[in-house]
């Protein structure tokens, strides 16, 4: 009796150690340390037993075997990301200072330049290259550089030749995980947490402008109500683990972060915006500028009286930058645009929001065609100021008959 208790014992020992060990080896790896170094770590040589297809690092490979993910992701910014607005800048800079750009708009090792030629070599071909990405596109006869497919699926998820991903939604299981294909890959909850967007989203506090860097989105999502109710970036920008990236240029995105409501309280009339699914500044840039406008009109249609705000984070250069207002409307706030004093004879009052998303770039571009620009360059800075223009949007229109106890 004695000695069975005892084997039992050992045996729950055994057990109860075993079980430690597969904590430990469950523990999650995180991203490597220099996961989001610059220039990353080159991508290598691939196994000599991988496919073709397995070792390219093109999102349209991807696409072979990754269709949701690459169809979402090719109508995103990210995909867009080595645009003519950015190329069209770089024979002015020189490739050394262009590659500095690239850390957040083609980071990898392989999408820098080697040299002045490369660049302008890289440029020219841009200016061809239009049409976007492909799934059916014959991966020989394609001969893209990598650097083209900007913030690409390798940027995300490719470190030496390895693959990063989150744990599968089913298994939950972190760590070294075999598949069919790439060697398998690696699994981390990294990808689930709002710091993974840091390294091209969030500027270091050395750099602040009256207090706040030009990028401060990951701290104002920290000091917003979201952390604290379980909502990252990649809740609202990757719903569902979809790789859409939906932002400011997306009408229909916006609509979602905000609540408008028109009212009238005696002599005036107030639209109230609040800001109630937006997990960082509304907008968190400088670069896009919001427009609130209203105009009061008599029973012919005679506008009467025009109100005017804008909801914006202005910068310039003069000795160094320079905050010259910010009047973004910062997460869960209410903000009421209020038209006073409406005329008497007013019996109609119209209010509408317009989204200029690229306000800031469409300045650079202006006086950049001012200057004497090469032909390429100059051409793709046209065409970049032309898609800006394309990019603006009516958000939002009513209009109110205004009642007569004013
Ligand atoms: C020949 C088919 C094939 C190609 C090509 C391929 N993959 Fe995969 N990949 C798979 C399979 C199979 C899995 C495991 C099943 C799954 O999770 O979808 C996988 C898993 C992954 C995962 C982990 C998914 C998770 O659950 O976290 C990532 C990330 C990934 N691949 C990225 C890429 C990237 C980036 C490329 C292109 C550079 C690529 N793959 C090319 C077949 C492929
Ligand atoms: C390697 C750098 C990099 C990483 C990492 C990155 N982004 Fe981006 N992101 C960019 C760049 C560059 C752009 C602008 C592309 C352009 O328009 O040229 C962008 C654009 C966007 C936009 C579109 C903005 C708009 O104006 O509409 C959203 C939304 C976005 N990113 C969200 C995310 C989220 C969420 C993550 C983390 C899961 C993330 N990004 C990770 C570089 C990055
Ligand atoms: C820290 C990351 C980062 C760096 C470095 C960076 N950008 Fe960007 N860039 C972004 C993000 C994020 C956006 C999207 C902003 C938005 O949509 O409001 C963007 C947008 C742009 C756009 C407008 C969209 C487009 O692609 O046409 C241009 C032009 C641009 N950047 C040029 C540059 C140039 C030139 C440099 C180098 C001097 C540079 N960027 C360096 C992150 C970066
Ligand atoms: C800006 C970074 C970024 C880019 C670019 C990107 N991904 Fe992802 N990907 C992520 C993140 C973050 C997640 C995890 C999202 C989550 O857990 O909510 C993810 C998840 C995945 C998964 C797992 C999906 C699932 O349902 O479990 C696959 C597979 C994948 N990505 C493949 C790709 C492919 C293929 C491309 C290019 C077409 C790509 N990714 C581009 C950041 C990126
Ligand atoms: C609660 C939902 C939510 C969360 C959380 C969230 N966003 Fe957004 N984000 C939005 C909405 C809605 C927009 C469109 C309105 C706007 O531009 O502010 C947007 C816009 C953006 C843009 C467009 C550029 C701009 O000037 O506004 C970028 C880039 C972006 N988000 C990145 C991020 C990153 C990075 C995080 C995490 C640190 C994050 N977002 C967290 C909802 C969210």
């Amino acid at each position: 009796m004695k000695r069975v208790v005892k084997r039992q014992t050992g045996m729950a020992l055994i057990l109860m150690l075993s079980g430690i060990m597969l904590v430990a080896a469950m523990l999650d790896p995180g991203l490597p340390t220099n996961y989001w170094d610059y220039p990353s770590a080159s991508q290598g040589v691939s196994p000599h037993d991988w496919s073709k297809l397995e070792a390219d690092l093109r999102p349209e490979a991807c696409a072979q075997c990754h269709v949701e993910q690459f169809d979402a992701w090719k109508n995103s910014l990210h995909a867009h990301a080595y645009s003519p607005g950015l190329v069209g800048q770089f024979p002015a800079m020189g490739h050394i200072n262009a590659n500095e750009c690239l850390v957040c708009h083609a980071p990898l090792k392989e999408q820098l330049y080697d040299n002045d030629e490369s660049m302008d070599a890289s440029i020219l071909l841009r200016l061809k290259h239009q049409e976007g990405f492909d799934r059916d596109a014959n991966l020989d006869a394609e001969k893209l550089p990598l650097r083209h497919s900007g913030v690409s699926c390798a940027v995300c998820h490719v470190r030496g030749g390895e693959r990063f991903g989150p744990p599968s939604t089913t298994s939950g299981a972190i760590g070294k995980q075999q598949t069919s294909a790439h060697g398998g890959f690696t699994a981390t909850t990294a990808f689930e947490q709002s710091q993974f967007c840091a390294s091209c989203h969030q500027f270091p506090q050395s750099m602040a402008i009256n207090g706040k860097p030009l990028e401060n989105t990951l701290t104002e999502w920290k000091s917003s109500s979201f952390p604290g109710k379980g909502v990252t970036c990649q809740g609202c920008h990757m719903p569902d683990r979809k790789h859409e990236f939906r932002g400011i240029h997306d009408p229909d995105m916006v609509r979602k972060g905000l609540d408008l409501k028109l009212t009238q309280q005696k002599n005036s009339a107030n639209l109230t915006i609040t800001s109630k699914w937006i997990g960082h500044a509304f907008p968190t840039y400088v670069t896009p500028k919001v427009v609130i406008a209203a105009e009061a009109k008599d029973a012919k249609g005679v506008v009467l009286k025009q109100w005017q705000w804008e909801v914006v984070r202005e910068v310039e250069y003069n000795n160094g930058w320079q905050e010259v207002r910010d009047t973004r409307l910062m997460p869960g706030e209410s903000r009421a645009f209020i038209a006073q004093s409406l005329p008497a004879k007013a019996v109609k009052i119209r209010y509408w929001v317009r989204v200029i998303p690229d306000n800031f770039y469409k300045g650079i571009y202006h006086s950049l065609l001012e200057d004497k620009l090469n032909p390429a360059a100059a051409t793709h800075i046209r065409r970049a100021n032309r898609q800006a223009d394309k990019n603006d949007y009516l958000l939002y229109e009513q209009e109110m008959a205004i009642s007569a106890m004013h």
